[in-house]
């Protein structure tokens, strides 16, 4: 049943697999959610919790899943059962399976708001237009979102039907470095605008006035998010990843990447809002209501909104493979499907899934879960409760079943320049879960209780 291991596709270069997990990991959650988050929650001193919690939670986990998935050239269900056979531990495999089924049905939507964002800015963003009515109007109409949405998934699929090497890393090498040029490009104009230096000082000022438990639950949650943990993308990821790859430098790599472009994001767009005189704590409608109104402003204007909404697309894009591919290479493997069938297959099927959310905002506004719109309660159960939960389980697994010790031993196996060293068991086996308990319980306190 299962595939020979010489039939499993692997990345062609080092590069390739850096490329997709690093873009993998910088999507909407770089440009869209890091920004607004840092914005609502004192700017600097956000950040610098976020760093922290980067390195204490992110790096050991994108190093565990990195391994797993490369010690057992499996999807996260087949990779669980390779590491504990006869256990039901395959079930945290299936969760991060779920979970990425989810979170693309209304990725997906959300990007595709992204395309018509980069659309509109062709034809032209008028100044003084009321932007928070125009986005309104967008989400709440049926047959654009939808039509976005689809194209949105239709390319998602494309990528992934066409293969690993084919598909996904060419992808991603075409991709990237357009993304990365378009942000340098979008920094310079936003940090040369007259004013721009207010909204520096604000992102790099820490203003801890505005921290509290909920600033500690976001930076971890976001750490979480940004860098696709939890539910298994980059085991799928780091199971096409060749025996001879070193997992400390590969996974320094893709957290640097992703950290590097979520703090140019916000440099990318702070200077520009101040710059403006616009408010940076906006929160979720700071891209598609704030932004459209910055660019609308400034000379050639359509030229950047153009740029920024194509960016972000691009973000979005690497980033719905990523979800797909688990979803898919859990079905290839574990079902024996071919890789075309279960890409078009999965993605007609995620597609219907994300037209609730849509809806949620048109006819179907009456909809309320604990005061949630159809979107945020995808989200809410996916990323606030869903990936946490598979990440505490990951490490637990990791930590305690599996054992800190043997993980890092397979993850040292190749010799490379970062070295897991027993700095790594600590931080597995309690920081890590302990961390995610808490905000586990946070999160279900506040849209419960609280
Ligand atoms: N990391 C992506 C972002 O920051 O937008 C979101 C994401 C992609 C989460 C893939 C989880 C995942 F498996």
């Amino acid at each position: 049943m299962k595939k020979d291991l010489q039939q499993r596709e692997h990345w062609s270069t080092r590069l390739g697999f850096i490329l997709a997990a690093a873009g993998s990991a910088v999507g909407l959650g770089n440009i869209w959610r890091f920004p607004y988050v840092t914005g609502t929650q004192g700017g600097a001193a956000f950040l610098l919790i976020y760093l922290i919690a980067i390195i204490l939670i992110g790096y050991p986990v994108m190093v565990t899943e990195m391994t797993m998935g490369k010690v057992t050239q499996r999807n996260p269900v087949g990779a669980f059962k390779k590491l504990a056979e006869d256990t039901s531990w395959y079930l945290v495999g299936g969760l991060g399976v779920l979970t990425g089924f989810v979170i693309l049905s209304f990725y997906s939507v959300v990007a595709g708001w992204s395309l018509h964002y980069m659309v509109e800015s062709i034809t032209g963003l008028a100044a003084g237009a009321d932007y928070e009515a125009l986005f309104g109007e967008h989400i709440s109409s049926v047959g654009l979102p939808i039509f976005y949405h689809a194209i949105f998934m239709f390319m998602t699929a494309a990528v992934i039907a066409a293969g690993v090497v084919k598909g996904i890393q060419k992808a991603v090498k075409t991709l990237m470095p357009i993304l990365f040029v378009l942000l340098v490009i979008l920094i310079f104009r936003s940090v040369t605008l007259e004013g721009a230096a207010e909204g520096l000082s604000f992102y790099l000022a820490p203003d801890f006035g505005e921290v509290g438990i909920g600033t500690l639950n976001d930076a971890i949650g976001q750490a979480f998010f940004t860098l696709s943990l939890g539910m298994g993308a980059i085991i799928t990821y780091g199971s096409y990843l060749s025996k001879d790859e070193n997992i400390g430098d590969n996974a320094a790599w893709v957290v640097g990447l992703d950290t590097l472009i979520a703090i140019m994001a916000g440099f990318a767009i702070f200077p520009a809002v101040f710059a403006l005189g616009l408010d940076p704590a906006t929160g979720p409608g700071l891209t598609f209501v704030t932004l459209p109104a910055v660019f609308s402003e400034m000379p050639l204007g359509s030229f950047f909104g153009f740029v920024f909404f194509v960016m972000l697309s691009i973000s979005a894009l690497t980033s719905s493979i990523s979800l797909l591919e688990v979803v898919v290479a859990w079905i290839v493997d574990e079902h024996n499907w071919a890789r075309k069938k279960a890409a078009i297959f999965m993605g007609v099927v995620i597609f219907l899934t994300g037209i609730p959310p849509v809806l949620g905002y048109g006819p179907w506004d009456g909809f309320e879960f604990f005061g949630m719109d159809i979107l945020d309660t995808y989200d809410f159960f996916a990323d606030s409760i869903f990936l946490p939960l598979g990440g505490l389980l990951t490490a637990v697994f990791a930590g305690h079943v599996y054992t800190a010790r043997k993980l890092r031993d397979k993850a040292n196996e190749v010799e490379g320049k970062i070295f897991v060293g027993d700095w790594f068991d600590p931080l597995i086996k309690y920081v890590v879960p302990i961390a995610i308990a808490v905000i586990i319980s946070v999160n279900l306190y506040t849209v419960f209780i609280g």
